[in-house]
């Protein structure tokens, strides 16, 4: 195997990893937003939502890239993240602090992603797969908007239980 039909073999793994992962995202979000007690941080969800199935298809176009069929990969990692916000949700049920902890395992789960697209977007560079490249970092950029976005909404979190306490 020469080095660059193992980095296409890698660059395809990690695609089906993510391409799990972003289905898997698109079913917890909703989850997520109706479980919000801010009205912000439901919109922020809802919001990516409607990203997040953007997303699923720029992975199709990228599969169609590079020849293969749009399958997943069980991603272990993607499904801890996404089960610890689920225990979030069900301690935290009707408190003050679900909104944080909300908050804490979906930048989890952009911080994974963030991570994913950084990488395949490097390696479809080096592969010379230009629209691969167009594609995953509009993705990319995305994720770090709402990375940002979540943010902004911890620190209002955070303001409103001070000025509670
Ligand atoms: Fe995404």
């Amino acid at each position: 195997m020469t080095t660059e039909n193992s980095l296409q073999e890698l660059f395809h793994e990690t695609l089906k990893d993510i391409y799990f992962a972003e289905k898997k995202i698109l079913g917890a979000l909703p989850k997520m937003a109706k479980a919000a007690r801010s009205e912000d941080l439901k919109a922020a969800f809802e919001k990516h939502e409607a990203e997040t199935e953007e997303h699923v298809a720029r992975l199709e176009k990228v599969f169609e890239e590079i020849d293969e069929a749009a399958r997943g990969k069980t991603c272990d990692a993607i499904l801890g993240i996404i089960e610890e916000g689920q225990e979030v949700m069900k301690e935290f049920k009707g408190e003050p602090a679900l909104d944080a902890g909300l908050l804490a395992a979906a930048q989890a789960v952009e911080h994974y992603e963030i991570a994913r697209y950084g990488t395949l977007k490097t390696w479809a560079e080096e592969l010379g797969l230009q629209q691969a490249v167009k594609l995953l970092n509009e993705t990319l950029a995305e994720e770090k908007k709402t990375d940002e976005t979540l943010t902004k909404l911890a620190e209002q979190d955070v303001n409103q239980h001070a000025q509670a306490a």
